[in-house]
Protein backbone atom coordinates (compact mmCIF):
# COMPACT_ATOMS: atom_id res chain seq x y z
CA UNK A 1 0.00 0.00 0.00
CA UNK A 2 1.35 2.99 -0.69
CA UNK A 3 0.67 6.37 1.99
CA UNK A 4 -1.16 9.15 -0.52
CA UNK A 5 -2.85 12.79 0.68
CA UNK A 6 -5.06 14.16 -1.08
CA UNK A 7 -5.50 18.03 -1.86
CA UNK A 8 -8.66 18.54 -2.96
CA UNK A 9 -10.76 21.82 -3.65
CA UNK A 10 -13.74 19.59 -3.15
CA UNK A 11 -15.64 20.14 -5.74
CA UNK A 12 -17.55 17.26 -8.00
CA UNK A 13 -14.45 15.04 -9.83
CA UNK A 14 -12.59 15.80 -6.72
CA UNK A 15 -15.38 13.88 -4.72
CA UNK A 16 -14.81 11.14 -7.35
CA UNK A 17 -11.19 11.12 -6.86
CA UNK A 18 -11.76 10.75 -2.71
CA UNK A 19 -13.66 7.77 -3.21
CA UNK A 20 -11.59 5.85 -5.38
CA UNK A 21 -8.65 6.74 -3.10
CA UNK A 22 -10.85 5.14 -0.37
CA UNK A 23 -11.90 2.03 -2.95
CA UNK A 24 -8.45 1.31 -4.15
CA UNK A 25 -6.95 -1.53 -1.95
CA UNK A 26 -3.22 -0.50 -3.30
CA UNK A 27 -3.67 3.21 -1.57
CA UNK A 28 -3.52 3.88 2.17
CA UNK A 29 -5.23 7.58 2.62
CA UNK A 30 -3.26 8.96 5.44
CA UNK A 31 -5.01 12.44 5.42
CA UNK A 32 -7.17 15.07 3.11
CA UNK A 33 -5.72 18.69 2.99
CA UNK A 34 -8.42 20.81 1.90
CA UNK A 35 -8.16 23.64 -0.96
CA UNK A 36 -10.23 26.82 -2.65
CA UNK A 37 -11.24 26.65 -6.31
CA UNK A 38 -14.61 24.89 -7.10
CA UNK A 39 -15.64 26.32 -3.60
CA UNK A 40 -14.04 28.19 -0.69
CA UNK A 41 -11.60 26.07 1.61
CA UNK A 42 -13.59 25.89 4.38
CA UNK A 43 -16.92 24.57 2.17
CA UNK A 44 -13.92 22.00 0.52
CA UNK A 45 -13.11 20.43 4.03
CA UNK A 46 -16.48 20.63 5.03
CA UNK A 47 -17.66 18.77 1.90
CA UNK A 48 -14.65 16.59 2.28
CA UNK A 49 -15.97 15.08 5.83
CA UNK A 50 -19.47 14.70 4.73
CA UNK A 51 -17.89 12.53 1.92
CA UNK A 52 -16.05 10.43 4.47
CA UNK A 53 -18.71 9.94 6.66
CA UNK A 54 -21.35 8.80 3.67
CA UNK A 55 -18.32 6.12 3.08
CA UNK A 56 -18.14 5.63 6.44
CA UNK A 57 -14.73 6.38 6.72
CA UNK A 58 -14.79 8.71 10.21
CA UNK A 59 -10.87 7.89 10.64
CA UNK A 60 -9.54 10.12 7.65
CA UNK A 61 -8.01 13.34 9.41
CA UNK A 62 -9.32 16.45 6.90
CA UNK A 63 -6.52 19.17 7.37
CA UNK A 64 -7.48 22.97 6.59
CA UNK A 65 -5.31 24.51 3.70
CA UNK A 66 -4.53 28.07 2.44
CA UNK A 67 -7.62 30.26 1.67
CA UNK A 68 -6.22 32.12 -1.20
CA UNK A 69 -3.65 32.22 -4.34
CA UNK A 70 0.33 33.16 -2.84
CA UNK A 71 -0.07 36.76 -4.27
CA UNK A 72 -3.47 37.66 -3.24
CA UNK A 73 -5.40 38.21 0.12
CA UNK A 74 -8.66 37.26 -1.46
CA UNK A 75 -10.70 34.31 -3.15
CA UNK A 76 -14.32 34.43 -4.71
CA UNK A 77 -15.48 31.37 -5.93
CA UNK A 78 -16.25 32.29 -10.03
CA UNK A 79 -19.81 31.62 -11.56
CA UNK A 80 -18.66 29.29 -13.79
CA UNK A 81 -17.48 27.30 -10.70
CA UNK A 82 -20.64 27.41 -9.28
CA UNK A 83 -22.16 26.40 -12.51
CA UNK A 84 -20.73 23.23 -13.15
CA UNK A 85 -19.63 22.22 -9.13
CA UNK A 86 -22.82 23.37 -7.47
CA UNK A 87 -23.13 26.30 -5.02
CA UNK A 88 -21.78 23.88 -2.40
CA UNK A 89 -19.38 22.53 -4.42
CA UNK A 90 -21.46 18.73 -4.55
CA UNK A 91 -23.79 19.55 -6.91
CA UNK A 92 -26.33 21.02 -4.67
CA UNK A 93 -26.95 17.69 -2.78
CA UNK A 94 -27.41 18.07 0.85
CA UNK A 95 -25.01 15.90 2.99
CA UNK A 96 -26.31 15.72 6.52
CA UNK A 97 -23.50 18.05 8.68
CA UNK A 98 -20.08 15.36 9.67
CA UNK A 99 -20.18 14.64 13.46
CA UNK A 100 -16.41 16.08 13.47
CA UNK A 101 -14.54 18.74 12.86
CA UNK A 102 -11.36 20.07 10.44
CA UNK A 103 -8.06 18.70 12.62
CA UNK A 104 -6.62 21.93 14.23
CA UNK A 105 -3.15 21.34 12.68
CA UNK A 106 -2.84 23.60 9.53
CA UNK A 107 -2.35 21.48 6.35
CA UNK A 108 0.88 22.53 5.13
CA UNK A 109 2.12 21.39 8.60
CA UNK A 110 0.43 18.06 8.21
CA UNK A 111 1.97 17.96 4.53
CA UNK A 112 5.63 18.56 6.16
CA UNK A 113 5.61 16.07 8.82
CA UNK A 114 4.18 13.13 6.29
CA UNK A 115 7.23 14.26 4.09
CA UNK A 116 9.60 13.25 6.79
CA UNK A 117 8.01 10.44 8.35
CA UNK A 118 6.91 8.50 4.99
CA UNK A 119 9.15 10.26 2.32
CA UNK A 120 9.65 7.77 -1.03
CA UNK A 121 6.45 5.88 0.03
CA UNK A 122 4.17 9.17 0.22
CA UNK A 123 2.27 10.41 -2.92
CA UNK A 124 0.52 13.74 -3.38
CA UNK A 125 -2.27 14.24 -5.39
CA UNK A 126 -2.96 17.92 -5.64
CA UNK A 127 -6.44 18.12 -7.57
CA UNK A 128 -6.67 22.01 -7.20
CA UNK A 129 -4.53 24.86 -6.99
CA UNK A 130 -0.56 24.30 -5.94
CA UNK A 131 -0.64 27.28 -3.40
CA UNK A 132 -0.93 24.13 -0.01
CA UNK A 133 2.33 22.61 -1.65
CA UNK A 134 4.13 25.65 -2.54
CA UNK A 135 3.56 27.09 0.96
CA UNK A 136 4.80 23.86 2.42
CA UNK A 137 8.29 24.04 0.49
CA UNK A 138 8.81 27.52 1.11
CA UNK A 139 8.43 26.70 4.88
CA UNK A 140 10.56 23.45 4.20
CA UNK A 141 12.25 23.20 1.14
CA UNK A 142 13.85 19.77 2.25
CA UNK A 143 10.97 17.93 1.52
CA UNK A 144 10.14 18.80 -2.37
CA UNK A 145 12.90 16.13 -2.50
CA UNK A 146 11.64 13.66 -0.06
CA UNK A 147 7.62 13.12 -1.16
CA UNK A 148 8.01 9.78 -3.39
CA UNK A 149 5.43 11.11 -6.28
CA UNK A 150 3.32 14.55 -6.97
CA UNK A 151 0.45 13.30 -9.35
CA UNK A 152 -1.71 16.33 -10.04
CA UNK A 153 -4.64 17.27 -12.05
CA UNK A 154 -4.03 20.57 -13.66
CA UNK A 155 -2.67 22.50 -16.72
CA UNK A 156 -2.87 21.69 -20.49
CA UNK A 157 -0.16 20.29 -23.00
CA UNK A 158 -1.72 19.86 -25.87
CA UNK A 159 -4.83 21.62 -26.45
CA UNK A 160 -6.19 25.01 -24.97
CA UNK A 161 -7.17 25.65 -21.47
CA UNK A 162 -10.65 25.75 -20.16
CA UNK A 163 -10.73 29.33 -17.98
CA UNK A 164 -8.79 30.96 -21.11
CA UNK A 165 -7.39 29.70 -24.26
CA UNK A 166 -4.34 29.46 -22.31
CA UNK A 167 -4.65 28.37 -18.70
CA UNK A 168 -6.66 24.89 -17.15
CA UNK A 169 -8.34 26.36 -13.92
CA UNK A 170 -6.68 24.64 -11.01
CA UNK A 171 -3.35 26.37 -12.81
CA UNK A 172 -5.19 29.60 -12.98
CA UNK A 173 -5.40 30.02 -9.26
CA UNK A 174 -2.32 30.21 -8.78
CA UNK A 175 0.11 30.74 -11.76
CA UNK A 176 2.48 31.68 -9.52
CA UNK A 177 2.64 29.19 -6.93
CA UNK A 178 2.69 26.11 -9.47
CA UNK A 179 5.48 27.49 -11.41
CA UNK A 180 7.84 27.17 -8.32
CA UNK A 181 7.11 23.78 -7.56
CA UNK A 182 7.83 22.76 -11.27
CA UNK A 183 11.25 24.41 -10.93
CA UNK A 184 11.97 22.77 -7.65
CA UNK A 185 13.11 19.39 -7.62
CA UNK A 186 9.91 17.97 -6.62
CA UNK A 187 8.85 14.49 -8.69
CA UNK A 188 5.89 15.35 -10.58
CA UNK A 189 3.61 13.67 -13.06
CA UNK A 190 1.16 15.96 -14.57
CA UNK A 191 -2.52 14.99 -15.50
CA UNK A 192 -3.46 17.58 -17.62
CA UNK A 193 -6.64 18.77 -19.67
CA UNK A 194 -5.14 16.41 -22.80
CA UNK A 195 -6.42 13.55 -21.33
CA UNK A 196 -8.62 13.85 -18.28
CA UNK A 197 -11.59 15.69 -20.88
CA UNK A 198 -11.17 12.10 -22.88
CA UNK A 199 -12.29 10.35 -19.56
CA UNK A 200 -16.15 10.18 -20.33
CA UNK A 201 -18.70 9.43 -17.30
CA UNK A 202 -21.69 9.24 -18.37
CA UNK A 203 -25.69 8.29 -17.08
CA UNK A 204 -25.16 4.92 -18.06
CA UNK A 205 -22.66 4.69 -15.09
CA UNK A 206 -24.42 6.74 -12.73
CA UNK A 207 -28.19 4.75 -13.36
CA UNK A 208 -26.00 1.65 -12.09
CA UNK A 209 -24.88 3.73 -8.64
CA UNK A 210 -28.30 4.92 -8.36
CA UNK A 211 -29.39 1.00 -8.49
CA UNK A 212 -27.51 -0.53 -6.02
CA UNK A 213 -29.92 1.73 -4.02
CA UNK A 214 -27.76 2.72 -1.32
CA UNK A 215 -26.95 6.04 0.13
CA UNK A 216 -24.09 6.34 -0.76
CA UNK A 217 -24.73 5.13 -4.64
CA UNK A 218 -27.99 7.40 -4.69
CA UNK A 219 -25.86 10.12 -3.27
CA UNK A 220 -22.88 10.10 -5.78
CA UNK A 221 -25.65 9.72 -8.36
CA UNK A 222 -27.32 12.48 -7.62
CA UNK A 223 -23.99 14.41 -7.20
CA UNK A 224 -22.39 14.08 -10.42
CA UNK A 225 -25.64 13.88 -12.63
CA UNK A 226 -25.44 18.04 -11.31
CA UNK A 227 -22.15 17.46 -13.16
CA UNK A 228 -22.87 15.43 -16.23
CA UNK A 229 -26.32 18.32 -16.34
CA UNK A 230 -23.53 21.46 -16.54
CA UNK A 231 -21.34 19.84 -19.14
CA UNK A 232 -24.32 19.20 -21.29
CA UNK A 233 -25.82 23.28 -20.60
CA UNK A 234 -22.69 24.69 -20.74
CA UNK A 235 -21.71 22.69 -24.21
CA UNK A 236 -18.43 21.57 -22.71
CA UNK A 237 -19.26 18.02 -23.50
CA UNK A 238 -22.67 16.84 -24.96
CA UNK A 239 -22.01 12.93 -23.75
CA UNK A 240 -20.42 13.01 -20.26
CA UNK A 241 -18.29 14.52 -17.46
CA UNK A 242 -14.42 14.32 -17.43
CA UNK A 243 -12.97 12.77 -14.96
CA UNK A 244 -10.08 15.03 -14.34
CA UNK A 245 -9.17 14.48 -10.35
CA UNK A 246 -10.11 10.89 -9.94
CA UNK A 247 -7.62 10.45 -12.96
CA UNK A 248 -4.59 11.13 -11.04
CA UNK A 249 -5.31 9.05 -8.49
CA UNK A 250 -5.53 6.27 -10.75
CA UNK A 251 -2.06 7.03 -12.40
CA UNK A 252 -0.71 7.42 -8.90
CA UNK A 253 -1.34 3.67 -8.81
CA UNK A 254 -1.29 2.50 -12.50
CA UNK A 255 1.06 4.68 -14.41
CA UNK A 256 0.03 2.23 -17.26
CA UNK A 257 -3.41 4.36 -17.33
CA UNK A 258 -1.38 6.97 -19.22
CA UNK A 259 1.86 7.72 -21.35
CA UNK A 260 4.21 10.29 -20.77
CA UNK A 261 6.73 12.59 -22.32
CA UNK A 262 9.34 13.25 -19.82
CA UNK A 263 10.46 17.25 -20.10
CA UNK A 264 10.98 20.40 -17.38
CA UNK A 265 8.31 22.73 -17.82
CA UNK A 266 7.49 25.98 -16.07
CA UNK A 267 4.31 28.33 -16.14
CA UNK A 268 4.13 31.53 -17.32
CA UNK A 269 2.74 33.78 -15.04
CA UNK A 270 2.63 37.46 -16.81
CA UNK A 271 1.13 38.69 -20.44
CA UNK A 272 -1.57 36.88 -22.43
CA UNK A 273 -0.67 33.62 -22.00
CA UNK A 274 -0.76 33.29 -18.08
CA UNK A 275 -1.03 30.22 -16.15
CA UNK A 276 0.63 28.39 -19.79
CA UNK A 277 1.94 25.17 -18.76
CA UNK A 278 5.02 24.99 -21.43
CA UNK A 279 8.67 23.25 -21.58
CA UNK A 280 11.34 24.95 -19.40
CA UNK A 281 14.12 25.88 -22.00
CA UNK A 282 16.25 26.76 -19.18
CA UNK A 283 16.59 23.26 -18.61
CA UNK A 284 16.65 21.69 -21.69
CA UNK A 285 19.73 20.63 -21.31
CA UNK A 286 19.60 19.19 -17.83
CA UNK A 287 20.05 15.54 -17.34
CA UNK A 288 17.25 15.78 -14.63
CA UNK A 289 13.83 15.92 -15.36
CA UNK A 290 11.11 16.01 -12.95
CA UNK A 291 8.38 16.49 -14.72
CA UNK A 292 6.77 13.57 -16.55
CA UNK A 293 3.70 14.42 -18.40
CA UNK A 294 0.58 12.28 -19.53
CA UNK A 295 -0.27 12.96 -23.30
CA UNK A 296 -2.89 9.67 -23.64
CA UNK A 297 -4.93 7.73 -21.75
CA UNK A 298 -6.49 4.03 -21.96
CA UNK A 299 -9.83 5.10 -21.25
CA UNK A 300 -11.23 2.35 -21.50
CA UNK A 301 -9.01 0.42 -19.30
CA UNK A 302 -9.61 3.36 -16.96
CA UNK A 303 -13.66 3.23 -16.89
CA UNK A 304 -13.60 -0.10 -16.36
CA UNK A 305 -11.38 -0.19 -13.31
CA UNK A 306 -12.80 3.16 -11.73
CA UNK A 307 -16.55 1.61 -12.29
CA UNK A 308 -15.07 -1.47 -10.21
CA UNK A 309 -13.87 0.09 -7.89
CA UNK A 310 -16.69 2.82 -7.10
CA UNK A 311 -19.58 0.39 -7.77
CA UNK A 312 -17.90 -2.26 -4.95
CA UNK A 313 -17.52 0.89 -2.87
CA UNK A 314 -21.32 2.22 -2.97
CA UNK A 315 -22.41 -1.22 -2.74
CA UNK A 316 -21.33 -1.39 0.83
C1 LIG B 1 -10.02 21.10 -12.61
O1 LIG B 1 -10.66 22.28 -12.12
C2 LIG B 1 -11.68 21.94 -11.22
O2 LIG B 1 -12.88 22.52 -11.65
C3 LIG B 1 -11.85 20.46 -11.25
O3 LIG B 1 -12.18 19.96 -9.96
C4 LIG B 1 -10.52 19.97 -11.74
O4 LIG B 1 -9.64 19.78 -10.66
C5 LIG B 1 -10.31 20.95 -14.08
O5 LIG B 1 -9.77 22.04 -14.78
CA1 LIG C 1 -10.42 19.86 -8.38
Amino acid sequence: QKKMILDLDTGIDDALALAYAIADPAVDLIGIISSYGNTLVETAGKNSLKLLELLGQTDVPVFLGESHSSTTDHFDVMEISQLIHGKNGIGEVELPTANRALETQSGVDFLIEAAHKYQDDLILIPTGPMTNLDAAIAKDPSIAELIGNITFMGGALTVPGNVTPFTEANINQDAEAADRVFRSPAKMTMIGLDVTLRTLLTKNETNQWRQLDTKAGKAFADIVDFYIDAYYNLDIDKNGCALHDPLAVGVAINPAFVTTLALNMKVTHDGADYGRTIGDTDRLHDKRINMQAAVGVDDVAYLAYFMQLLTDLFKK
